[in-house]
């Protein structure tokens, strides 16, 4: 099968596009055949190996999964003689954050993985999209800040692929959305759900007169100490990137009343539930993709290239 293989960790130069062996599904899993993947901004730490934890947790001197790419969407082409909750013919949509492998033709998962059927409603790439974003802001928004309907939060980075899913998710638990972006993108975080927009070129969120319950910092570019004034009695911080601040922050926060720091790292406590809950939400259309750029996998590293501008809106999807 044709895939892009990653030879070693460093610059997009190391996806190399080629062939490789088409899996044979285990008892328990499903061979899907890939339709769509996406580029985010953690595919590109594994490929650069870059937080060194990567390296600790992937491989030290080279990726041991030759194929990367996380999120995907395609159809169930052959199935293991266990698996009961799929079929073949099956489209479905997840993630494959243990062993990688959507940058190629096929992939092969277990079924107890976070997978889903597609909702009919969308593309294989719309599902893809969907699926980065809204996987990590679900976990952030219902389950470690538990939003409540009536409450204010503030989402920074709200125009990237976690901050525009989470402004979505924040509206379908009924609280009120404050959305930090750049100008150019205040139309866009409008039109998908934020009541206010705070332009960070121009003024600095931090010292608004507001006090909100959550204060989401989608894309990791403020601190706690910064940011705690904006928070009511109760409030808490969320933070997407594992700074020392954060590490810190939320240890010394943890052990008395009163406000909250809080990181959580999403991708390994991905369930099939969460990806049934998410794929109700987009059949209802509560939740719409929004696709920045597309690609086909032969272009990968130009994708990935694009990414690591830090300028996406939305998602960047590979369609395969
Ligand atoms: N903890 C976890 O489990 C987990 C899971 C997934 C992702 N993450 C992390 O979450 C972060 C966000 O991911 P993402 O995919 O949403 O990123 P992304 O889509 O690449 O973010 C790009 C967006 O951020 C905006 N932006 C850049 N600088 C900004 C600033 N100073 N203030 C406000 N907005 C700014 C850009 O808009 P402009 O061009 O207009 O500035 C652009 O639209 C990444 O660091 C990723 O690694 C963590």
């Amino acid at each position: 099968m044709k895939a892009m293989l990653c030879t070693g960790y460093g610059s997009p130069d190391v996806l190399q596009f080629g062939e490789a062996s088409k899996p044979t599904p285990k008892a328990n899993e499903l061979l899907i055949k890939v339709q769509a993947a996406s580029v985010t901004p953690s595919d590109c730490a594994f490929r650069k190996g870059d937080p060194f934890v990567v390296k600790l947790m992937y491989g030290l001197r080279k990726p041991k999964f030759a194929i990367l790419g996380v999120e995907f969407a395609g159809t169930v082409e052959a199935i293991g003689p266990a698996v009961q909750r799929f079929k073949v013919g099956d489209q479905v949509f997840g993630m494959s954050p243990k062993t990688f492998g959507s940058y190629g033709e096929y992939l092969c998962l277990a079924e107890d993985q976070p997978i889903a059927k597609q909702p009919s409603n969308v593309s294989a790439a719309e599902a893809v999209a969907i699926c980065d974003g809204s996987t990590t802001a679900l976990l952030f928004l219902r389950d470690v800040a538990k939003l409540q309907a009536g409450q204010h939060i503030l989402i920074n980075g709200a125009s990237g692929a976690v901050g525009i899913y989470a402004i979505q998710l924040a509206k379908y638990y009924g609280a009120t959305v404050t959305a930090v972006c750049s100008a150019a993108n205040r139309e866009l975080v409008k039109q998908y759900g934020a009541d206010h927009v705070i332009d960070y070129t121009s003024s600095d969120f931090t010292q608004s007169q507001q006090r909100y319950a959550v204060v989401f910092d989608a894309i990791g570019k403020s601190t706690y100490g910064h940011c705690k004034r904006l928070l009511t009695a109760n409030g808490i911080y969320l933070m997407t990137v594992p700074t020392l601040s954060i590490v810190l922050n939320m240890a010394w926060t943890s052990l008395g009343k009163g406000k909250k720091a809080k990181f959580a790292a999403t991708g390994l406590n991905q369930k099939p539930a969460n990806l049934n809950f998410l794929a109700e939400l987009i059949t209802a259309g509560t939740l719409k993709a929004v696709i920045d750029r597309r690609y086909c996998l032969a272009d990968l590293a130009e994708a990935h290239r694009y990414v690591e501008t830090g300028r996406k809106k939305g998602n960047v999807v590979i369609e395969i």
